[in-house]
């Protein structure tokens, strides 16, 4: 992060019309009809996995969440999933490494005995360096998605179904 301090922070901590104003600004205001909002419905996000990160001035520079998901494969069966995202960096602030850092934290958050697949909607030259690959063509969104941004990370993606549907974990 060019040297400067920074500091991550739980989301939970964070003021929460704070976060949404950097959302705003990152992602334009109509960011609620994105389809990565229809996949997680109104779910809660997960406090371990979702950190903001502060610049040396304690300003808030950049957010990542995470939220539960599932894929339901053709015979009905859900497999529980995180969905990584939103990860908002300022505009003002990007290319300094903030995203990445967010990003490292989520990755050191994950439970390393038994991870859940990851999946997420972003590009694919940023998030391969993350790990991330592109999902199996057979996954579908309930909204419009450009399957080559539709992204999974996992300790063995051979094993998730070929097919299937996105939404919210209704566990
Ligand atoms: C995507 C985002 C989170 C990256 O955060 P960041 O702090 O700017 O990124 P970092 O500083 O960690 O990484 C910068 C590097 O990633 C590259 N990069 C940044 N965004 C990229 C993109 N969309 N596609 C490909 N490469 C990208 C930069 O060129 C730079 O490359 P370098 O290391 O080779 O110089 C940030 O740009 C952002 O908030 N974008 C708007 C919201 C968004 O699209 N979020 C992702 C979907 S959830």
């Amino acid at each position: 992060m060019t040297g400067a301090i920074s500091t991550l922070i739980p989301y939970a901590e964070l003021d929460p019309a704070l976060a949404e104003q950097l959302l705003d600004r990152a992602f334009g205001p109509n960011r609620h009809g994105r389809t990565a909002y229809l996949i997680r419905g109104d779910a809660e996000y997960l406090p371990a996995l979702s950190f903001a990160v502060l610049d040396a001035e304690d300003y808030l520079v950049g957010t990542i969440q995470a939220f539960p998901v599932a894929l339901a494969d053709p015979e009905g069966r859900a497999h529980p999933m995180i969905m990584v995202g939103p990860v908002a960096v300022l505009p003002e602030r990007q290319d300094q490494g903030y995203g990445r850092a967010l990003m490292a934290a989520q990755a050191s958050a994950l439970d390393p005995q038994a991870p859940l697949p990851q999946v997420l909607i972003g590009d694919a030259p940023y998030y391969g360096r993350f790990g991330f690959t592109e999902a199996p063509r057979g996954w579908h969104c309930p909204g419009p998605w450009d399957p080559a941004r539709l992204l999974i990370r996992g300790a063995n993606p051979a094993v998730l179904p070929r097919e299937g549907m996105l939404g919210p974990w209704r566990g």
